[in-house]
């Protein structure tokens, strides 16, 4: 057996739905649909080292991913990145068990890969045989990338001043590359009209059931790289929030199956000062995000002014005692640097803001010497060289 895929879920109502065709949100509220899996079988059927005995990389957790026949696989290797120890940021900031998860060796450089290898591949499964895309940056050349390698159709939408690497990585890939006066809520209009035009799925972040489960692969990994334990907490730079939400929905299947113990991780939510509506809303106790006026960042990743999928997000801080701050840009500049000085690691803006959410976490006394603490590096510094300085 392959995918255990068993139906789709509401996350609003709880009410099923058939998995079998191509869908978007749920047809009852117009929320995010959640894929579920038949758990107690697999929990019969399989154990945790079927994963530990197949090659590295996101698809061998097949059983907790969609795709039901293999050859429909569209990959370029995503997934199987490394849960580097970072002894020496560990031994300044005084914590024993730090770690940093490098997507940045993913495919395009990004931890979007999975996302989009799960979700491209599914939907091709179901029939689809184009895609629009609308994204901050990163999600569009991965998009590009697969959708090439799957001989599909590819048409991307972002923000007039996303990051130029990303424009041309997607015109390499032979996408059709629309650059959108606004922000990433304005290309995703355009997406979904230009979509329903010419017979294209839409691949908007959460508003498909199956790009978080790819990203849920990073949290399959970081259990399985620490000896099958949970960490105590994961921070996380926050755009769509899909890789919070698809992290611990993974936890709670790994709980569920019985193949890991103890209690999911503390998620901490990082966000940009120029942009943080859900900083403000888990503060504010609210339950969803207002939309964020005037959003500014160079961290593209996370300008993202209001997020579909808002209720999931702060849903998963709360439940897990989590929290969520904000950090300014010059702070994830110099976070670039600090990284890459005392741990050799390229990281990517997105990923360095969440060094200086820990260091703040650490001087408040939220995260401890004892923890167990995971940073999601999720991109290459390499597509940012140009925040970097040539010249010392
Ligand atoms: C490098 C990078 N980090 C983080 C994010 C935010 O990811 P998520 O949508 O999972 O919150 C993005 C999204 O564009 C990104 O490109
Ligand atoms: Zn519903």
């Amino acid at each position: 057996m392959f995918s255990y895929l068993d139906h789709l879920e509401c996350t609003q109502c709880g009410k099923t739905c058939s998995h079998t065709q191509l869908i978007k949100v749920s047809p009852c509220c117009g929320k995010v649909l959640f894929p579920r899996y038949d758990l107690p079988r697999l929990r019969r059927e399989v154990n945790r080292e079927t994963w530990s005995q197949r090659p590295e990389g996101m698809w061998r957790f097949t059983e907790l991913l969609p795709v039901e026949d293999p050859a429909n696989i569209i990959t370029l290797g995503e997934g199987g990145t490394p849960l580097l120890k970072a002894a020496n940021l560990g031994k300044k900031l005084g914590l024993q068990h730090l770690f940093i998860k490098e997507e940045g060796l993913n495919p395009t450089g990004t931890f979007k890969a999975r996302g989009i290898s799960a979700a491209v591949s599914r939907a091709k499964e179901l029939g689809a045989t184009g895609f629009t895309m609308p994204s901050a940056g990163n999600a569009a050349g991965a998009s590009a990338a697969y959708c090439a390698r799957g001989g599909l159709e590819s048409k991307v939408f972002m923000p007039q001043d996303a990051p130029d690497t990303n424009k041309k990585e997607s015109l390499l890939a032979g996408s059709e590359l629309n650059l959108v006066d606004g922000l990433i809520s304005d290309a995703g209009r355009q997406a979904v009209a230009v979509a329903e035009e010419h017979g294209l799925f839409d691949l908007s972040t959460m508003k498909e059931p199956y790009r978080a489960e790819g990203k849920k692969t990073m949290g399959l990994e970081i259990v399985m790289q620490l000896g099958w334990r949970l960490p105590d907490a994961i921070i996380y730079p926050t755009g769509g929030g899909t890789g919070i939400i698809g992290m611990h929905k993974g936890f709670q299947e790994l709980l569920e199956l019985g193949w890991v113990e103890g209690t999911p991780p503390k998620f901490i939510a990082v966000q940009a000062v120029g942009c943080q509506p859900v900083v403000k809303a888990f503060h504010d106790g609210a339950l969803n995000v207002e939309p964020w006026p005037d959003a500014q960042t160079l961290a593209d990743g996370l300008r993202v002014p209001s997020p579909f999928a808002d209720y999931l997000i702060l849903q998963a801080l709360r439940e897990t005692g989590g929290t969520a701050l904000a950090v300014e840009d010059r702070e994830m500049v110099d976070g670039m640097y600090e990284l890459a000085t005392d741990e050799g690691i390229i990281a990517c803006p997105e990923g360095a803001a969440t060094l200086v959410a820990l260091k703040r976490l650490v001087n408040q006394g939220f995260l401890g010497s004892d923890d167990t603490i995971v940073l999601l590096n999720t991109g290459s510094g390499y597509k940012y060289m140009h925040l970097i300085k040539a010249v010392a």
